[in-house]
């Protein structure tokens, strides 16, 4: 080829390289604590990221730190042979470089040794004032995700047994600075009648439940921007006539203002469902994924979209319904994005009640696009359940786990009262307002939500009487 000695080919050339290195250039986030718990050595994990051993400095144990290690380690990943266990309540502090949005990961890779048989602890795990996990335990490999806003200098972790007899684990921590674009502050709260404004989802605590690849194949840590793992789609999706998965091998138009490489990655948005060929009058065109979930809780549901299928803009428009109601109307991509190929997400928030166990998102034609030869699409599909009104994300139990002697500073003291037994506190307290308020000033109701929070309302209201200490 002449043409590979023209230096004007050269030169375009090399200027295409260099867009293309500094577009795929990693995210380097600011605090990056990667922790193999338990561990005297380093370890390498596929994705080439490093998890350290848990140093002393990170630790805060008023019992044994112990050190386990696997005769036979699990199989699923290089951090599961070590594990650190805790007998009392213990944390880990990490050093805060940058406030905002983190993603703390936690691995649990049970393993019996001669003293534990960690399939059987039983533990709280609570962080940055939000509990995350009660009565916990698992025999099976997990990997929890959360996601949440740390606005002091410290983020502590923090491990409680759940019984006086049980203990606690863990494999392997992450704690690491999200994006400031991951999480936004708004999203379209979804309800029977109508669509309302949500604010405030940056200062909520989440747990990542479901991250599909529509339509895709199994995405790595190894090629996601920032090591998540997103799962095929077509163990949740419902069968119908109308879908059909869709690839593109062209480039992937990031654009500013959309969503960015560290949203999702190029892997995600270049595969798709798409609706093809619906009759808006059949009932049966849409296309729809169902997932299983606790209820009394609200979740995000963030949807990708890239239009990777449609042969020139404004083409393709269609209808978002979560739970059966409809979320997004006539949905015009091109209009949003003013391009192919480039890609854009929304969040919508939906409530569970308690008699439904399902969360459902399903897109299928509008009356706009009767005509196109392509009904609807799907990229990515993300769910995250919302701590509830207590600041947890497991039940309606407070768990409040903190630092008491701050001159020791390895002192925890945990206070476990179950819902039930707070609510009738409450009702206590509401009374003794009452009684308080006719006999002087009217008292507001604020600062008592705020009471329960910080654990006032158990340690100066004589009514509870049931609290733990360990
Ligand atoms: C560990 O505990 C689990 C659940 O309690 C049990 O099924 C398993 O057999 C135990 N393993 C060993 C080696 O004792
Ligand atoms: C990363 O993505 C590329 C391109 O999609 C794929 O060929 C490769 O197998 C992936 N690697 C891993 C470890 O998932
Ligand atoms: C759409 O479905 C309705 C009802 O099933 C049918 O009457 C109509 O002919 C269909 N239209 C097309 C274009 O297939
Ligand atoms: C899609 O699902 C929604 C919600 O269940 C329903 O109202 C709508 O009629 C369905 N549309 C089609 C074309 O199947
Ligand atoms: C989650 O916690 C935040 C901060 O504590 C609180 O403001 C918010 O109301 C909680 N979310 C829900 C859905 O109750």
């Amino acid at each position: 080829m002449g043409n590979s000695r023209n230096p004007l080919f050269l030169f375009f050339f090399l200027q295409f390289s260099l867009l293309c290195a500094l577009s795929w250039a990693r995210f380097f986030p600011a605090d990056n604590y990667l922790i193999a718990c338990g561990s005297t050595s380093a370890y390498t994990l596929d994705d080439r990221r490093v998890f350290l051993p848990d140093s002393a400095a990170l630790l805060r144990s008023s019992g044994a730190k112990i050190s386990l290690s696997a005769a036979q380690p699990p199989a699923p990943s290089p951090l599961s042979p070590t594990a650190r266990v805790f007998t009392r309540p213990s944390s880990y502090e990490f050093q805060i470089k940058q406030k905002g949005t983190h993603i703390i990961r936690l691995h649990f890779y049970p393993f019996s040794s001669r003293d534990f048989n960690l399939s059987s602890a039983l533990f709280h795990v609570s962080a940055s004032g939000f509990v995350l996990l009660t009565y916990f335990g698992t025999s099976v490999p997990l990997l929890k995700e959360y996601i949440l806003r740390v606005d002091a200098e410290k983020l502590v972790i923090s491990f409680a047994p759940a019984q006086r007899s049980s203990f606690s684990f863990v494999n392997a921590i992450e704690v690491v600075s999200a994006p400031g674009d991951l999480i936004g502050d708004t999203a379209r709260l979804v309800g029977p009648d109508r669509i309302e404004k949500f604010d405030g989802l940056s200062r909520v605590a989440m747990e990542s439940l479901h991250r599909l690849n529509v339509g895709g194949r199994k995405v790595t840590p190894f090629n996601d921007t920032l090591w998540r793992t997103w799962v095929p789609d077509a163990g949740f999706k419902n069968s119908d006539s109308v879908s059909k998965a869709v690839a593109f091998s062209g480039r992937i138009m990031f654009q500013d203002g959309g969503a960015s490489r560290e949203v999702a990655p190029d892997n995600v948005y270049n595969t798709a469902r798409v609706v093809v060929g619906a009759n808006i009058s059949d009932s049966n065109s849409n296309m729809t994924w169902v997932f299983a979930v606790r209820s009394g809780y609200k979740y995000l549901i963030r949807l990708h979209f890239c239009d990777i299928a449609s042969r020139a803009l404004n083409e393709l428009y269609f209808n978002v319904y979560v739970n059966g109601y409809s979320a997004y109307e006539d949905f015009d991509l091109s209009y949003v994005t003013g391009s192919l190929a480039s890609p854009r997400y929304v969040d919508f928030v939906a409530g569970v009640d308690s008699l439904e166990q399902l969360l459902s998102v399903s897109i299928g034609p509008s009356k706009q696009g009767s005509h196109s030869r392509i009904n609807g699409l799907l990229n990515g599909l993300e769910i995250m359940k919302i701590n509830n009104t207590m600041g947890s994300l497991d039940g309606d139990i407070l768990v409040l786990v903190s630092p008491a002697r701050r001159g020791f500073g390895a002192f925890l003291r945990s206070i476990v009262c179950g819902f039930a037994f707070v609510s009738l506190s409450i009702v206590g307290f509401m009374l003794l307002l009452r009684w308080r308020a006719e006999t002087r000033n009217p008292v507001t109701w604020s600062p008592l939500a705020t009471d329960v929070l910080d654990g006032k309302l158990a340690k100066g209201n004589p009514v509870v009487s049931g609290k733990f200490y360990f």
